[in-house]
């Protein structure tokens, strides 16, 4: 097998026949926990999101709720059940959509809308969680007279050589992300070209609300100088092989996707991140535990409540879960800077 560019190799192991997402013995769930996972809470603050982006639009007939790169499900079956038991209201005005390129799961409810493309939100949240970061690239790393080059694998072995020096285009994308970087030899990065096209494609989407896109994420004041491409298969980080036998994932530049979708789209009114510790703090998930005297007073609800901290605390954990960065872009409203910023209260302004 020839070698191919990074970008394709892993749009074929990941996205092709029997690709590593699309296949129908396993889920992501089966190789990796992500905050969905991890907790029910995780809903529960999407939720509460939700309902705040419902209050700024000044509660629209239907509210969609549109969750791309949708896995098996998991987070809009959650979001739409707490959704019933919280704020019957509210559950029967929204429209859960998932995006995904695996097939729709057998048994899903049909309260839930299957696509396989992005299509109109128009008034709510469109919130993408460990989207960015599968959607393939191009990478790379500089030869020994510091020329940046794409890299090159072969599928079958994972083996890799240098090709050709970036096109214009990358290259000027490197300078502009990457500023002073890949000039010492075997320096990587990942191109992010296609992610930046891909979040302003999704922004674009949305009428009026809020698009939100949480990932493991850098952005200029911490990018890694010899990239992040890995692999996971069945809980464990491996190699990464684009051979269709494990997921292949690369930190995203939050701030060039945010950037591009802010260019693209006019209607974009605020860009804003923070870390996933701080947006989940705001939207209440902390990790304190419940006060001792409870577990004498009631102590099945301090059993409850100690289970939902320990989640809590995993969700939040700075150097894991609590350090994914959240990107938010309001579209056509203007709660972010007045008082009623609400969760994204704190956030930080994007600095292009
Ligand atoms: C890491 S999983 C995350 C699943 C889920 N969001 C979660 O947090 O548990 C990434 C998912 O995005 C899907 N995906 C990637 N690119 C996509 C695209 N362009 N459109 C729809 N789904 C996509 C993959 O098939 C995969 O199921």
């Amino acid at each position: 097998m020839n070698h191919l560019p990074w970008r394709a190799a892993m749009e074929r192991a990941l996205y092709g026949p029997q690709g590593f997402f699309v296949r129908e013995d396993s889920g992501p769930a089966t190789h990796f926990r992500t905050s969905v996972h991890a907790s029910p809470l995780f809903a529960g603050a999407v939720l509460r999101l939700t309902r705040w982006v419902d209050e700024a639009l000044d509660r629209p007939e239907q509210l969609t709720v549109c969750d791309v790169g949708a896995g098996r499900g998991e987070l809009l079956l959650a979001l739409g059940a707490q959704a019933r038991a919280v704020d019957p209201a509210l559950a029967d005005r929204l429209r859960l959509v998932a995006v995904e390129r695996a097939a729709r799961p057998e048994g899903l409810p049909a309260w839930i809308a299957w696509t396989d493309r992005i299509e109109a939100v128009p008034a709510g949240l469109l919130f993408a969680n460990e989207w960015l970061d599968n959607v393939p690239c191009e990478i790379a790393e500089t030869d020994d007279d510091g020329v940046p080059r794409y890299v090159l694998v072969d599928p079958a072995t994972g083996a890799e050589r240098l090709g050709e020096p970036l096109d214009a285009p990358d290259a000027a994308w490197l300078r502009e992300w990457f500023p002073g970087a890949l000039t010492e030899p075997a320096e990587r990065a990942e191109l992010g070209r296609e992610r930046d096209r891909a979040w302003a494609e999704a922004v674009g989407a949305v009428g009026r609300g809020l698009a939100v896109a949480v990932d493991y994420a850098h952005t200029r004041a911490d990018r890694p100088p010899f990239g992040t491409l890995t692999g996971y298969r069945v809980g464990r980080q491996v190699e990464p092989a684009p051979d269709g036998s494990c997921d292949l994932t690369a930190h995203v530049a939050l701030d060039a996707c945010l950037d591009a979708a802010t260019r693209a789209n006019p209607r974009v009114t605020h860009s804003l991140w923070t870390t996933q510790r701080a947006a989940l703090h705001a939207l209440g998930v902390n990790g304190a535990r419940p006060p001792l005297a409870l577990a004498s007073s009631d102590p099945a609800g301090y059993v409850r409540a100690l289970a939902s901290a320990g989640e809590a605390a995993e969700l939040t954990a700075t150097g894991g879960l609590g350090s994914f960065l959240w990107g938010a872009q309001t579209v056509d409203i203007q709660a972010a800077d007045s008082d009623d910023a609400g969760p994204l209260g704190g956030w930080q302004t994007l600095v292009s």
